[in-house]
């Protein structure tokens, strides 16, 4: 991509700058979509051209793609990929080395320090281990940003139990991280993401270590904050299963329970208009530093690629 184009894409995601550019207010939902017009214009995160290297060559070898408004995008690979790195990239905790990266009208390597501690304040991010403090409670970690933020007592408690129903775990408000099962921590790490209604959440690995049954609890959860609460997200796995429960099934509100997501109606109508073109799930498989493959998980599952067909056939 040129320089000229690199300009022409900054440009326009700027015009429409969907934060507040000194990022000093309580973050709200940020949409650049309005009632009137429900399509999404421009995407919350940009990657062009992005490269990173850890001693020895290039992890990320040249990564490009865009996360829209609405959308769930899945960065599948095997382990050792790139995809954590992508998502700390994306979260402003890494710098690449070169290339660039917008998110929510910024870009990110043009930031200082200072101007990343805040914006990193306003993503919400499930770490691949969890990484919950153990010295305070459940609802003290869940509650944690929205104390920095100084919101009033009884706001915060609200807020937690809240976001603690939503994960099902209300029970656990009193409890310590380290008197849950390894499942009701990564839930636990949700709501804390969840907390402060952040406009896009970051899943690093938010399955590994898990059991099969755990493991579908998360997605599932996962897939609620997407169709119940609209949250947009950026998914790393390499579990190939959790790609296409996300892509073929949804949450429906009204059954209150999990279906497929092939039927029609203003739910799936809406979905399928906020992400454009594409529909609101996607996949990116990595592979070598590179995106191998990007599009929808049904066009994946009819690739005749070798690679992709093996990929596909080592899930559980
Ligand atoms: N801090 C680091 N220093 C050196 N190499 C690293 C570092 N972090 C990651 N890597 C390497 O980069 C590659 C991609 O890592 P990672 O993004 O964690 O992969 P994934 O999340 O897909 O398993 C791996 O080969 C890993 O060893
Ligand atoms: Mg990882």
């Amino acid at each position: 991509m040129s320089i000229g184009t690199h300009e022409k894409l900054a440009l326009r995601i700027l015009s429409i700058c969907i934060y507040n550019s000194d990022m000093t207010q309580s973050p709200g939902r940020a949409t650049p979509t309005d009632k009137a017009n429900p399509v999404a214009v421009e995407p919350l995160i940009a990657f062009s051209d992005v490269h990173i290297g850890l001693g020895e060559g290039d992890v990320l070898r040249g990564i490009s793609f865009e996360v829209w408004p609405g959308e769930t995008k899945i960065l599948l690979g095997e382990t050792g990929t790139g995809k954590t790195l992508i998502m700390k990239l994306g979260a402003g905790l890494l710098r690449a080395d070169s290339g660039r990266v917008w998110v929510m009208g910024h870009e990110l390597s043009d930031m200082s320090e200072q101007e990343l501690l805040d914006f990193r304040r306003h993503v919400g991010f499930v770490f691949q281990e969890g990484a919950l403090f153990d010295s305070i409670t459940v609802a003290e970690n869940v509650g944690f940003r929205l104390r920095e933020e100084k919101l009033p007592d009884a706001q915060i408690e609200n807020r937690v139990r809240e976001v603690l129903r939503f994960v099902e775990l209300e029970s656990t408000y009193d409890m310590f991280p380290g008197d849950l099962s390894g499942g009701m921590r990564r839930r636990v790490s949700i709501a804390r993401a969840l907390a402060d209604r952040p406009p896009i959440v970051f899943y690093d690995s938010p399955t590994a270590g898990l059991d099969p049954v755990t493991s579908q609890t998360i997605i599932t959860l996962i897939m609620r904050g997407r169709d119940l609460q609209d949250v947009t997200s950026l998914i790393a796995t390499h579990r190939v299963q959790d790609a296409f429960g996300l892509a073929n099934y949804r949450f429906d509100k009204a059954l209150d329970r999990v279906v497929h997501s092939n039927g029609s109606g203003p739910q799936a109508a809406r979905q399928a208009g906020n992400a454009r073109r594409t529909g609101p799930t996607n996949v990116l498989v990595l592979r070598e530093g590179n995106i191998y493959f990007e599009g929808a998980a049904e066009d994946l599952l009819r690739t005749s690629d070798e690679y992709l067909r093996k990929f596909l056939a080592s899930a559980e």
